[in-house]
């Protein structure tokens, strides 16, 4: 038995990945870029490694995570694993500091610490690039996790999905962004970004969302190598309400925002000089500097969302 403790974060995408071109392998549509968060927005995951043949099982904050649940998701990632080293399974058990299943990427941030502390514990000898293609199977939003700082995942044209990797762009001192994250619900999605993204054919604005993205992913990286705050906070809040705008666009259309996330979108608006975005569920996610953390918190609490501050973080570390 190898045993391995794991530090890894969540991240939020600014430029989102929603619609897939295979479903096995999570190829996207398109490219999207995202923040990796800090230690606050961390899974901590104790993987043991057994050798020869077993089910794989995982507790996540205390609960066990059905046999579908795994299969779908870290069993993609444990069967490559199987392929590369031969009869091997998991047993996990993580903490999560944020609620899990309310659309703030937990399970991108496990996976890519299974990934990573199996790379560690079984000497597979992966590369960074090849640590987010596994991730990937698992999630598609798992691959931007193996990186810290601002990272982009190359949608990739191959059908084997060998050109669909994650790569750093920029570390986290290049910009040292805060992120504030609203807990306004803390419960489960009505239904996962996974089953809502197989509508997202049935949606007309997604073809117009095509056309311009891998342009806007290009002029998102120039605003963030400039800091030039103005372009990037307006074109992570346009991409934010892009996604969502798709979503409801789609049949059956999916509500992930509620009354409390338009009114924190009206706040960040009239104010100014700070962006928000949400991902599958009612969460914002507020990015702004230092100096504007405090205003964001304060109005966060009075208005009943829990704030949890993080900022750009450093990626996944093995602890023990
Ligand atoms: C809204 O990565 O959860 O967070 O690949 O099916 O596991 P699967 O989907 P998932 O989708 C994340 C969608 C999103 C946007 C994003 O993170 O880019």
């Amino acid at each position: 038995m190898k045993s391995i403790k794991v530090s890894s974060p969540s991240n939020i995408a600014l430029i989102k990945y929603w619609g897939k071109r295979d479903e096995k392998l999570n190829l996207p549509l398109n490219s999207s870029v995202s923040i990796t968060l800090g230690e606050e927005m961390s899974v901590i995951s104790e993987l043991k490694f057994y050798e020869g043949k077993g089910n794989d099982r995982i507790v996540v904050n205390g609960r066990e995570l059905e046999e579908t649940e795994v299969g779908d998701y870290a069993g993609r990632v444990m069967n490559k694993i199987r392929e590369l080293y031969g009869n091997v399974f998991l047993e996990a058990v993580s903490y999560t500091n944020f609620p899990v299943g309310a659309g703030l990427a937990s399970s991108a941030a496990g996976i890519a610490g299974i990934v990573v502390g199996a790379n560690e514990a079984l000497h597979l000898n992966l590369s960074k690039r090849e640590m987010s293609i596994l991730s990937r199977i698992g999630s598609g939003s798992a691959c931007r996790s193996v990186f810290g700082g601002i990272v982009i995942w190359y949608r990739g044209n191959s059908g084997e999905g060998s050109d669909s990797y994650c790569e750093q762009l920029f570390p986290p001192e290049h910009w040292p962004l805060k992120v504030i994250v609203g807990i306004v619900k803390e419960s489960r999605k009505p239904i996962s970004s996974r089953n809502a993204m197989l509508r997202v054919n049935t949606s007309q604005l997604l073809h117009c969302r095509l056309k311009t993205i891998e342009d806007d992913v290009m002029k998102l990286v120039e605003t963030i190598k400039s800091r030039d705050k103005a372009n990037f906070y307006r074109i992570v809040m346009k991409h934010s309400n892009n996604m969502h705008a798709v979503i409801l666009d789609s049949w059956p259309p999916v509500l992930y925002l509620n009354e409390i996330s338009f009114e924190i979108m009206q706040w960040v608006l009239e104010n100014g000089d700070m962006a928000y975005t949400f991902d599958a569920g009612p969460n914002p996610y507020i990015i702004c500097e230092s100096d504007s953390v405090n205003k964001v918190v304060n109005f966060l609490s009075n208005i009943g969302a829990k704030p949890i501050v993080t900022g750009v973080g450093s990626g996944p570390k093995i602890l023990e």
